[in-house]
This record gives C-alpha cells, sequence and structure tokens, in this order.
C-alpha cells in the first residue's frame, strides 16, 4: 500500500525571517518528525509562485538554495526516504497540469480569492500569474495526490479550491485525482501551524513580513545576532505597565511572550503565567532578545557547515522520481480530456 501524501510548500523568494522560521520551518520540521513512517512527505519549493509580484530575478536561484539550506540547519533531516525535496519548476508537469486546470476553473473563483484582492489592491498593474496563482497551487497538490496540505489560515480559499477541482473533475471524468481533506480536518491534522502569526516589533498589530518594508520590525534569520537582539530591545510596546497576553489590547507585548515561548518549547500559558502581571517591559525584551539571538547564532553557525552539494544531489534524486509520478498523473487527465488516446 502506498502512504498517504503530505504536501506542503516552502517559499523561495527573499531572505526568511524570525516569523518564517517559527511560523512555517519549526512546525514543518515537527511535522516530519512526527508523521515520517506513516506517511510520504512531499515539501517542495514553488519557485514558479515566487514571482507572481516582482522579485530580485538574479538572486532567486541562489535564494532557493540558501533557503533550504536554513530548513537542513533548523532540523530538516533530508535523508528520510520518505521525505522528497524538489522545486517546482523542474518538474514541467506542474505548469502542463496548470492549463488544463485553467480550463476547468472558472473566472469567478480565482476573482474572488482574499489573497489575490489582498495582494492586488491599490497596484496599478497586477500580473496574470498573480491572479493565477491559485490554479498553479492547485496543480502542485492534485499531482501527487496529496490528502493534507499543512499551511495557515491565509491558505484556506486555496486549498478549498483545490478540492473543489479535484471534486469538479472527477465527476466529469471518473476518479482521476485523490480529492484532499477538507479544511476542517486540515486544522485538526497539522494543528500545530495555528495561531503561530509572529508580528512586526515595530507595528505588532501587523504580521512580521519581508515583504513590507520594515526592517525595524522583521528579523531576517541571516541578521547579525547583535542587531537582531537589539532590535527586540527597542520593540514597540504599550503604556499599559503590565504584562498581559492579548493581542487586541498588547500587541506588542503578546508577541515578545509567544516569541519567547516558541524558542524556549514552552506553551505560551506556562510562559503567560510566568510573566503576567509583571510591570517591568525591558526583562522581558532582554529574555526574549538573548533566546533570538542565541537562536540566530546556532543557525548562522550550522547553516556555514552544511554543504550545498549534499542538499543538490537531494534535490536532482527526488526531482528525477517525482518527476515520474507527476507525469503518470499528468498522462491521466491528458486522456481524460481527449490529448491522449485513451
Ligand atoms: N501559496 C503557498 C504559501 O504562500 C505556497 C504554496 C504553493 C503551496 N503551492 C503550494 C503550499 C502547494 C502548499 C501546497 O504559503
Amino acid at each position: 500500500m502506498e502512504k498517504p501524501v503530505i504536501l506542503t510548500g516552502i517559499r523561495s523568494n527573499g531572505e526568511l525571517t524570525l516569523g518564517n522560521y517559527l511560523g512555517a520551518i519549526k512546525p514543518l520540521i515537527k511535522m516530519q518528525a512526527m508523521h515520517a513512517g506513516e506517511y510520504q512527505i512531499n515539501m517542495f519549493v514553488p519557485d514558479l509562485h515566487s514571482f507572481t509580484t516582482p522579485v530580485e530575478h538574479n538572486l532567486l536561484y541562489e535564494n532557493t538554495l540558501n533557503n533550504l539550506k536554513i530548513f537542513v540547519a533548523s532540523g530538516l533531516d533530508i535523508n528520510n526516504s520518505d521525505t522528497y525535496i524538489y522545486r517546482q519548476s523542474f518538474i514541467s508537469s506542474h505548469t502542463e497540469l496548470t492549463w488544463i486546470l485553467d480550463c476547468f476553473i472558472y473566472f469567478g473563483e480565482l476573482n474572488r480569492m482574499t489573497q489575490f484582492k489582498e495582494k492586488s489592491d491599490g497596484k496599478e498593474s497586477v500580473s496574470v500569474g498573480l491572479f493565477n496563482y491559485p490554479a498553479l497551487m492547485t496543480a502542485d497538490i492534485l499531482l501527487y495526490d496529496a490528502k493534507y496540505i499543512p499551511v495557515g489560515e491565509d491558505q484556506r480559499q486555496h486549498i478549498e479550491l483545490a478540492r473543489d477541482v479535484a471534486i469538479r473533475i472527477n465527476n466529469q471524468f471518473g476518479s482521476i485525482f485523490t480529492i484532499p481533506e477538507e479544511w476542517n480536518q486540515q486544522l485538526s491534522f497539522s494543528n500545530l501551524h495555528q495561531g503561530i502569526r509572529i508580528r512586526s516589533l515595530k507595528h505588532p498589530e501587523a504580521k512580521m513580513s519581508k515583504s513590507i518594508d520594515d526592517p525595524s520590525g522583521t528579523i531576517l534569520l541571516t541578521d547579525n545576532p547583535q542587531d537582531a537582539a537589539k532590535k527586540i530591545m527597542s520593540a514597540t510596546t504599550d503604556s499599559l505597565g503590565h504584562i498581559n497576553y492579548d493581542f487586541k489590547l498588547q500587541p506588542g507585548v503578546s508577541n515578545l511572550l509567544q516569541i519567547i515561548a516558541l524558542l524556549s518549547d514552552r506553551t505560551i500559558e506556562e510562559v503567560t503565567i510566568e510573566w503576567q502581571n509583571q510591570t517591568n517591559y525591558g526583562e522581558l525584551k532582554k529574555v526574549a532578545a538573548d533566546l533570538v539571538g542565541s537562536l540566530l547564532s546556532e543557525l548562522q553557525g550550522k547553516v556555514k557547515s552544511i554543504d550545498q552539494s549534499t542538499i543538490l544531489d537531494k534535490l536532482t534524486q527526488d526531482e528525477e522520481s517525482m518527476r515520474a509520478v507527476a507525469a503518470a498523473k499528468l498522462y491521466k487527465i491528458q486522456q481524460a480530456v481527449g490529448l491522449r488516446q485513451k
């Protein structure tokens, strides 16, 4: 019996932030430790998704490899035989299936995607790629019969689209695709991913993000550890004068509590009990700053010791295996729609 597939994307554009580390990298590594053995785990780099909004193209190729290095330095086990790592653009079935799916996805479905609306809002020119992004994502998922796709709430509509499209095509052509689980099932499967949203240190009501210009609010995993600690020490808090975990009233303080909990492997409840109603924001910042400083020094040390060729070898090998899997699935739909002989 083949193992059920868990599939997720590892972003490749731009540098990774502390928010990516705590919200995505760590949960994925935990997921691998929990589920390898029982499941096949596809972790791929959606490099074709990375320039639906403009990027520095001359950095993209290297960024992909550097980001994978960071995943490995953070504990991703690339020798695990249930884990496959590949770059989307190295497997041409992704784009070929996208075109076919495009003809079974409605304009209105893509037009009401929240992420598209947010990212295109107020822009003078918006690429067709940004609009079509969810169709490519649907292809990423359906090519490998993925059942579980651990992603954050912001990706919910995209997962629901993949599910709707799989059902639509199976209804018309017979059973071609595995139907991804419903969102609630996805949630209970991957509760690791929920609720972790690291905020900007400067504007703690917003997410920490590389795509918004906010250098003092954002910690990059490549930041000098002392500079990162300084950013934490000058984080925006509030004037209430006591520590509580309450993102509505005290987003800055709550963000720090969250960072402390995640970096010391404790629950937010434990950390909140320890700090509740204390008044010294400086102490709280100092603890968070020390934890972030040590994380960065340790991680950067490990990254230096990783040989890029082991990552390239793994990619090349897995891309070959997955190319065959994806091509077989593509062939089925090509037959179904009349492009290949049945
Ligand atoms: N859109 C995802 C994100 O922004 C990345 C992604 C692309 C993805 N294709 C995917 C995630 C397929 C899961 C499955 O995080």
